[in-house]
């Protein structure tokens, strides 16, 4: 039998959360609670089955226009995840990381973002990269100016600028994602890690994320397995 290949990096547009609860007759909040629970499981298996880095979409630059009580709500549960329920992590050596802008944030959400960050920072079985007040144009900007900052510094001559030492100018420091998946039957990347998903395998499914557990994320594997990745050349299969 062939040797499974296990992406390294995976990343997850954890979508539908809404129409979860609205399909259970319960508010929008409640699939954001059922979603987190099971972003916490997702991160254990994921780390299980030997994937090294798993980078999710937790809240979007363009999430603020939502209605203020979901911002608000979505906010104050990801002070409760990251204060107190993601032991889970802890206990399976998962490393938590952000990629995304401080501002506008509020100054309670920063602190609790700290508090998960210093608590793992010593895990070594896994990355959870969660991007809170992400976007990727953005990403791209940023990492602009901070090598402009550079150049000007005479830190960084710009002929030495390319595709891999670009990688170091993002919010993380991290490799290509192997594998995206997005949940809830929408087929688009809706600026999500653009610089890091040029030559991803794309994986979308109709499964709402809340019910996106561990079989899932084994189907989503295993078609990933199936995939020729070619990177522009020759068929390697
Ligand atoms: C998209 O579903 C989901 C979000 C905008 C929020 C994702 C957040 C979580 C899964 C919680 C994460 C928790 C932590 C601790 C990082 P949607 O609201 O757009 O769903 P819809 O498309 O059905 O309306």
């Amino acid at each position: 039998m062939k040797e499974e290949r296990i992406p390294k990096h995976v990343a997850i547009i954890m979508d539908g959360n809404g129409r979860w609860a609205t399909k259970r007759g319960k508010q929008r909040s409640a699939g954001h609670l059922a979603g987190s629970k099971n972003l916490e499981k997702i991160a254990v298996y994921a780390v299980q089955r030997g994937i090294k880095i798993l980078s999710v979409y937790a809240f979007s630059t363009d999430n603020f226009k939502r209605s203020a009580s979901e911002v608000d709500y979505l906010m104050n549960l990801f002070i409760k995840m990251f204060q107190t329920e993601m032991k889970l992590l802890k206990k399976n050596g998962i490393k938590v990381v952000f990629s995304g802008r401080k501002e506008p944030l509020r100054e309670d959400v920063l602190k609790s973002m700290e508090n998960i960050v210093t608590k793992t920072k010593e895990n070594t079985n896994g990355i959870l990269n969660i991007c809170l007040n992400y976007g990727g144009q953005e990403e791209i900007i940023d990492a602009t100016k901070k090598i402009v900052e550079d150049i000007q510094k005479k830190k960084f001559h710009i002929e030495d600028l390319n595709k891999e030492n670009f990688y170091h100018y993002l919010y993380q420091d991290l490799p290509p994602i192997d594998l995206l998946i997005r949940t809830s039957g929408e087929y688009r990347v809706s600026n999500f890690m653009p610089y890091q998903s040029t030559y991803s395998e794309f994986y979308f499914t109709d499964t709402l994320f809340p019910d996106f557990n561990e079989k899932e994320l084994d189907k989503a594997l295993l078609e990933f397995n199936n995939r020729d990745r070619r990177f522009g050349g020759n068929s390697q299969k």
